[in-house]
């Protein structure tokens, strides 16, 4: 075995029995709902706490964590794939200690990719397993499999949800699909843009129902955010709205997710290469 095989191995190997990251997917059913929005400044709030953040642009369609931001990366995961960049390289530092892996706009598919192409992706991971704590992936909307790969690999998913009936049948769709597949799934929702707080008990309420019911399995939602101007403020000044106005509703709504998240067991993650494994559907050994 060559010198490079070797260390690649013993990388591997020790970052088995690594530290857990929490991998956590973003995804609804219908599209712009707020996915991105809470991606990002829930990782910033996060990252207030100490924790540290590495955000996955996954919506391979449009990458746009970077408009939001103001940002402009010049390479992305299509980089590290082809083996022109190591991932360390495109990684975008953010403000408060924030990292980002910018979205490969009409990136291939996972499993379009060469095995190895896979393994350089699970390799990449594994060389970052030790300064993250959480990996938050801000996925497409809808039901593809580019997306449920991803949800699948993460092990746990904050689907985002508004009161828009439309909303809430395209989230237990996304629900039903990825239970089916994966009924140990660790599955919450996150009812954005509501007007009043009965608003979103009556939400919360629907999607418990329906899941009891149909999937055999009780979602609920770990939060809600009502509908404020200052969201729309804060994209259009490029900034995440907890830095903009921590004073705010929807600062004060991340800041109770973030603790509720912060509450349950770091064994409930996976490790780096676990994930990688998954979503590539490849394995280094
Ligand atoms: N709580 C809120 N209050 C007011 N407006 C909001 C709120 N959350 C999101 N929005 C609006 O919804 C738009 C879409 O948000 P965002 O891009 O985060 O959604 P998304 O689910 O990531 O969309 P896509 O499916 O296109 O990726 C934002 O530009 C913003 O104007
Ligand atoms: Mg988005």
């Amino acid at each position: 075995m060559n010198d490079q095989a070797s260390q690649l191995r013993n990388l591997v190997k020790g970052t088995r029995h690594a530290k857990k990251v929490r991998t956590i997917a973003l995804s609804s059913g219908k599209g712009g709902v707020g996915k991105t929005s809470i991606c990002v400044n829930l990782a910033f709030t996060l990252a207030s706490m100490r924790k540290r953040v590495l955000i996955f642009d996954a919506d391979m369609g449009l990458a746009n964590i970077d408009v939001l931001l103001g940002i402009h990366p010049a390479f992305n995961l299509s980089h590290v794939i082809q083996g022109s960049k190591p991932l360390h390289e495109i990684i975008a530092s953010l403000h408060g200690g924030v990292k980002l892996i910018p979205g490969a706009s009409g990136a291939q598919f996972m499993s379009e990719l060469s095995m190895e192409e896979r393994k350089s992706i699970i390799q990449a991971f594994a060389e970052f397993n030790d300064s993250v704590d959480y990996l938050l992936i801000d996925t497409a909307a809808g039901i593809t499999k580019n997306v449920t790969d991803f949800i699948i690999a993460a092990g746990e998913l904050i689907v985002v949800a508004t009161p828009d009936p439309t909303s809430i049948t395209d989230a237990y769709a996304l629900m039903k699909v990825v239970l089916r597949s994966t009924p140990d799934l660790k599955v919450s929702v996150f009812i954005n843009q509501v007007t009043s707080l009965r608003e979103a008990q009556e939400v919360d309420e629907k999607l418990q129902l329906v899941t009891q019911r149909f999937l055999g399995k009780t979602v609920k939602s770990i939060g809600f955010m009502q509908k404020d101007s200052i969201v729309v403020h804060a994209i259009r000044k490029q900034e995440p709205f907890v830095l903009y106005d921590e004073r705010c509703q929807p600062s004060a709504s991340m800041r109770l997710l973030a603790s509720r998240l912060c509450q349950s067991t770091v064994e409930e993650g996976n490790t780096l290469v676990e994930f990688a494994e998954k979503l590539t559907g490849a394995e280094l050994e």
